[in-house]
């Protein structure tokens, strides 16, 4: 969006992921009552990037890392950092984004978290470049970055074959004018809050030596619930923005839905009336990486080439919460 004379859109991209490949018959090897059959033809997921020794802001910094060389700029010309995280390193502070400012040496810069669970990516875009528009910053790093595999519950089959771990950031910079974001749309549903939720060892029910065994200290889904959700927002919030710059789903160019179920892409795709060409799919690779889904995208995006300039970008997500959120890009790229 152009506002005291500035076009701000992504200067940079870059991504991480921890070291470990899990595929779906390794949950088959561990005991789980699943198979590759079920979980593929469910969810679109054959496998996934699990964290072991890796941190939430190890793979953050890492590609954060990527994302400012991928810009060509030095690390001192960021100003601020902003974290789309639900699975921080320690449960309440520091966040993770002053954990990615130290290891980038950025002492004094702003860096703080933003929760909105899968939606947390296009929630800190709209925050950085609403900051950006004031004219007070010129360089944030965007991270989206999550370890839900350390939320699950190894022993729930409906849970922890879904998720995987990662991270991509994104530099935001100044762009040619009337390139760049041009709209965003955020939303909540909190009626829905505990259709997604981990109900334990938080400051509602805190962990104690007597329920520390529960169950319910790990992600719980109601999954039918959370699909429904998705369906019935993620084209309507993409409508509503494009109309708030007197534009319609015909001119789209290209689509990078957040990556939780094929099903529910493929739903997308169909509704916004988008070819496979045109919709960014990676979830066979990396499963659901929450906040880092969209991010990840991105970056493999511009690395495969398969946007150009003046290309209209739509990124659109949901999540715990019930949270919901997109932003159309018109592309540029230097
Ligand atoms: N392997 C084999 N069987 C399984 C598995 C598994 N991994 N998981 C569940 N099942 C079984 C169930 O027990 C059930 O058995 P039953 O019929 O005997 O009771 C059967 O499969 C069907 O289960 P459903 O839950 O009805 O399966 P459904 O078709 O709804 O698919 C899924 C489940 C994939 C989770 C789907 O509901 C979905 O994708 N929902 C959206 C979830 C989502 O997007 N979550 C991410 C939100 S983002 C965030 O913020 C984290």
């Amino acid at each position: 969006m152009k506002q005291n004379g500035q076009s701000i859109g992504i200067i940079g991209t870059g991504m991480a992921v921890p070291k470990l490949k899990f595929k779906n018959n390794d949950f088959v090897k561990l005991g789980l009552e699943t198979s590759d059959e079920w979980i593929a033809s469910r969810t679109g997921i054959n496998q996934r990037f699990i964290a072991k020794e890796e941190a939430t802001s190890d793979l953050a910094y890492q590609a954060a890392e990527n994302a400012i060389i991928d810009a060509g700029i030095e690390k001192s010309d960021i100003d601020c950092i902003i974290v789309a995280t639900t699975t921080p390193d320690y449960p309440l502070f520091p966040s993770v984004a002053c954990l990615v400012q130290n290891g980038l040496g950025l002492d004094n810069i702003p860096a703080f978290d933003i929760s909105a669970a899968c939606t947390g990516f296009i929630y800190a875009m709209e925050v950085a470049e609403k900051m950006m528009s004031s004219g007070q910053y010129k360089n944030i790093l965007v991270i989206g970055a999550d370890t839900l595999s350390k939320s699950c519950n190894w022993k729930d089959r409906s849970t922890v074959v879904l998720f995987g771990d990662g991270a991509g950031a994104v530099v935001l910079g100044e762009v040619k004018s009337g390139y760049g974001i041009l709209s965003s749309k955020l939303g909540a549903r909190g009626s829905g809050f505990d259709k997604l939720i981990i109900p334990k060892g938080g400051s509602r029910t805190p962990l104690t030596k007597d329920n520390v065994e529960d169950d319910d200290r790990y992600i719980q889904m109601d999954g039918k619930a959370v699909y429904r959700f998705a369906v019935n927002t993620i084209v309507r919030v993409v409508e509503e923005a494009l109309a708030k710059i007197g534009m319609k789903k015909e001119d789209i160019s290209f689509l990078i839905p957040h990556q939780a179920n094929i099903r529910i892409i493929d739903y997308a795709r169909e509704k916004l009336g988008l070819s496979r060409e045109q919709v960014y799919v990676n979830i066979d690779t990396y499963g659901n990486t929450s906040a880092a889904t969209i991010p990840i995208a991105l970056n493999e995006v511009c690395s495969k080439k398969l946007i150009r300039n003046g290309d209209i970008l739509v990124t659109v997500g949901f999540g715990a919460g019930l949270t919901y959120g997109t932003n159309v890009i018109k592309w540029f790229s230097k």
